[in-house]
């Protein structure tokens, strides 16, 4: 693992530093936050928009507002540290806290690390029978309680894809494991609704931000619009899929359970659209 570092309090340290006590509310229940930024020329791409979106997550869990100043300090210290990493990792946690979900008070634990990651071209997935809750009390929120989605991710790796896509309690559409999904439908791209319990990524956010500049008929669904059962018309090769995250950036899915799907015209024009806009900002 000599491609990760990790900064704690000012140091930067390998990965195998031991930098958080045991007893980290972080550690024995989740307890905490993250944010993970794809790495542009050196610079960890749309921080602003990660940071606040870490403030937003903290907000939801109760948590104090992280120091913001001190959390890009870090980011600056790993991307100085491994000028080649692909990613940049920031993790919040409410700190030492008691060993079930209650919390005592404490300083947070702040860790940022950097490590590889790079875009892709292109992304396989599977469809997973577990269920986002679109009613939990965490909704939305990018918590390090993450286990649902190791679960859901590596059943994807033993099918020999990369993504995981599920559906919501309501049986729609929500998203992938670390991906939002994109739908190419009668002309137009949808994305679920923030209802629909998928968190809000930046990187969809930005599709549809820079779409809509463009002209391109590209929307959030309305809710209902996109059940589960629009992956069915995917495979049978009339509904395109893309896929949007900050370390893949915008990929077409080309392949759905096994399946073979051919990108759409429209999903083309994005992903171009998309990577003309990143390269002319870096923090969007
Ligand atoms: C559950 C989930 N959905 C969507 C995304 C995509 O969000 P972003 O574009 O902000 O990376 C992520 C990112 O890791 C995620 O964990």
């Amino acid at each position: 693992m000599n491609d990760v570092v990790v900064w704690s309090d000012g140091q930067v340290h390998a990965p195998d530093a031991l930098l958080v006590t045991a007893v980290d509310h972080g550690i024995t229940v989740g307890d905490g936050v993250f944010e993970t930024c794809g790495v542009d020329r050196g610079q960890a791409f749309a921080l602003t928009r990660h940071l606040e979106r870490l403030s937003r997550s903290a907000r939801g869990l109760g948590l104090a507002e992280p120091d913001l100043d001190l959390v890009r300090r870090g980011v600056a210290a790993v991307l100085e540290a491994l000028p080649g990493a692909g990613r940049v990792r920031i993790t919040v946690t409410g700190g030492i806290g008691p060993l079930g979900s209650d919390r005592a008070p404490s300083a947070q634990t702040v860790l940022v690390m950097a490590g590889p990651g790079s875009a892709v071209t292109s992304a396989r997935a599977i469809r997973v029978p577990w269920v986002r809750n679109e009613r939990s009390a965490v909704v939305g929120l990018k918590t390090t309680s993450y286990a649902e989605n190791v679960v859901a991710v590596a059943a994807a790796h033993a099918a020999g894809a990369d993504e995981a896509y599920l559906a919501n309690t309501r049986g729609e559409l929500c998203e992938g494991t670390g991906s939002n999904i994109f739908v190419e439908r009668g002309g137009e791209l949808l994305t679920p609704p923030l209802s629909s319990g998928c968190l809000a990524g930046i990187t969809r956010a930005l599709v549809l931000e820079w779409a809509a500049q463009a002209g391109l008929p590209v929307r959030e669904a309305h809710p209902g619009e996109l059940p589960f059962e629009v992956l069915d018309e995917s495979i049978a090769g009339r509904a395109p899929l893309l896929l949007a995250s900050s370390v893949r950036t915008v990929a077409p899915v080309v392949e759905l359970d096994g399946v073979a799907i051919e990108p759409g015209s429209l999903g083309a024009e994005v992903v171009a659209m998309y990577h003309e806009r990143a390269a002319g900002d870096l923090d969007p």
